[in-house]
């Protein structure tokens, strides 16, 4: 079964730590990204995010390292400080996973006025490179940024400067090669299609970075399956054939009794009469959408036009459609195609977001049961090994928290992936050694 190594990865048991490289991640969240680096030996000594309640669940996760519960922007010199306190080792790895940028403010109104919505998405596009003072203050053997995959197209303001992040990223830095890239997490058999940008700069002292140009391969794992299989490399995982294996209690939206499991994670809301029959009426397998339920539920007529919020035979509302009541009368609510739908089986996930409870959001309901996906279930397509710690969560009772996290993060499977082959690039690099930190000296 191709699945069975991420089955494997997220069900084992804590790996002792073997961490021969020093990492420092920013915008950590709860460290679910850095979690894969450092499965893959790569040891965590400064992580730094705004959100005290995400720092306090990663803290619990990395005891030994140092959280800084602070804004990026302003904090690049205690950042460089506080790795300073913890080694005299030259960094290793630089991590940035900032939050999403927003897709509207590419150079937004340029020469007009700024809307503070507009200033407030360029302030967020700028985000990724807050890595550039951090790399001038610690001259990271290797720097590592992840986005979507939009921001290496979007123009961002920088210090004077207007440009492409990569452009302004191989301006400062200098001593860097930066290697854009474009990796989707299920060519590496994670069954979710979730494609990202990742930017992978590696400091010119190391010897790798000239082999690598002349035979032109990018820093990354090399990918294990394709939405085709060909040459030995194995067809994407179908979320069918991974819920499967996994093996998960049947779960049902009908009631608050049976949308619970028994593992903590494992539960989903419970629905209304009219949300319920929303859901269940769409056929088990099929990938439709409520809008596609043409079957009306008080008379039976069949093949009631999709546009139509009453029946045209009993004239009583097709409550198997999503729809509101506006001022006092019932409309259809206005979707996008992929909303009220089901997941196709027989393609991997779609990409796992914050508001994967959300029914109405993109193709958010189990391909055959009548409900959304469970946290655990989401925790799981992010391929967060089930180890981690969310104690403090559960008994904050901020479970909710959880499903922000899952969402927001890049997947630990990947980035384990990517960590071993840093880790090898690194190893086979020949590097000169020197103090972490030329200008703190
Ligand atoms: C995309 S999430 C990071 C996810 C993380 N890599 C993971 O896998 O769990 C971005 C994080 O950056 C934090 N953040 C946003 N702006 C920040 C800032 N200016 N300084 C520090 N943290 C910030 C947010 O609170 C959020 O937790």
């Amino acid at each position: 079964m191709s699945s069975q190594p991420l089955r494997d990865f997220i069900l084992q048991d804590r790996p002792a730590a073997a961490a021969p490289w020093t990492a420092i991640s920013l915008f950590s969240g709860a460290g679910l990204s850095d979690l894969g680096y450092e499965m893959a030996g790569f040891q965590f000594l400064v992580q730094v995010e705004m959100d005290q309640r995400r720092a306090a669940i990663g803290s619990d996760n990395f005891p030994s390292s140092t959280w800084l519960v602070r804004d990026v922007r302003v904090s690049h010199d205690e950042i460089a400080a506080a790795y300073c306190r913890s080694t005299s080792r030259r960094l290793d790895l630089l991590m940035a996973t900032p939050p999403c940028q927003g897709m509207s403010s590419s150079n937004p109104s340029r020469g007009k006025r700024q809307t503070p919505q507009a200033k407030a998405l360029e302030e967020k596009n700028r985000l990724m490179l807050e890595v550039i003072p951090l790399a001038q203050l610690l001259e990271p053997r290797i720097i590592v940024v992840e986005n979507v995959r939009q921001i290496l197209t979007l123009n961002v303001e920088y210090d004077g400067a207007e440009g492409q992040v990569v452009d302004l990223l191989r301006d400062r830095l200098q001593d860097y090669e930066v290697f854009p890239n474009v990796v989707n997490v299920a060519d590496y058999g994670i069954p979710q299609v979730r494609r990202r940008a990742l930017i992978v700069a590696v400091h010119k002292d190391e010897t790798c970075p000239e082999s690598m140009l002349s035979r032109n391969p990018t820093p990354l794992p090399r990918p294990t399956h394709a939405e085709q299989s060909n040459n030995g490399v194995l067809p994407w995982v179908s979320i069918r054939e991974w819920l499967e294996a996994m093996e998960y209690e049947p779960l049902d939206a009908r009631s608050k009794d049976d949308a619970r499991g028994t593992h903590p994670l494992h539960f989903v809301p419970a629905y209304g009469p009219d949300r319920y029959q929303q859901v269940s009426e769409i056929p088990a397998h099929s990938g439709r959408s409520a809008y596609d339920n043409d079957t009306c539920p008080s008379c039976g007529r069949q093949q009631v036009d999709t546009s139509l919020i009453l029946c045209p035979a009993c004239g009583v509302v097709m409550r198997n459609r999503p729809y509101v009541e506006r001022n006092g009368r019932p409309a259809l609510i206005r979707g996008f195609h992929s909303s009220y739908r089901r997941m196709n089986p027989v393609r991997p996930a779609y990409t796992i977001t914050t508001n994967s409870s959300h029914v109405g959001s993109d193709f958010k309901i189990h391909p055959w049961e009548n409900r959304v996906l469970s946290i655990l279930e989401c925790a799981d397509l992010q391929t967060v090994p089930r180890f981690y710690d969310w104690t403090r969560a559960k008994e904050g009772r901020t479970l909710y928290l959880i499903r922000n996290l899952v969402g927001e993060a890049f997947p630990t499977y990947f980035t384990y992936l990517h960590g071993r082959a840093l880790s090898d690039l690194l190893s086979s690099s020949a590097s000169p050694t020197r103090a972490p930190s030329p200008l703190l000296h």
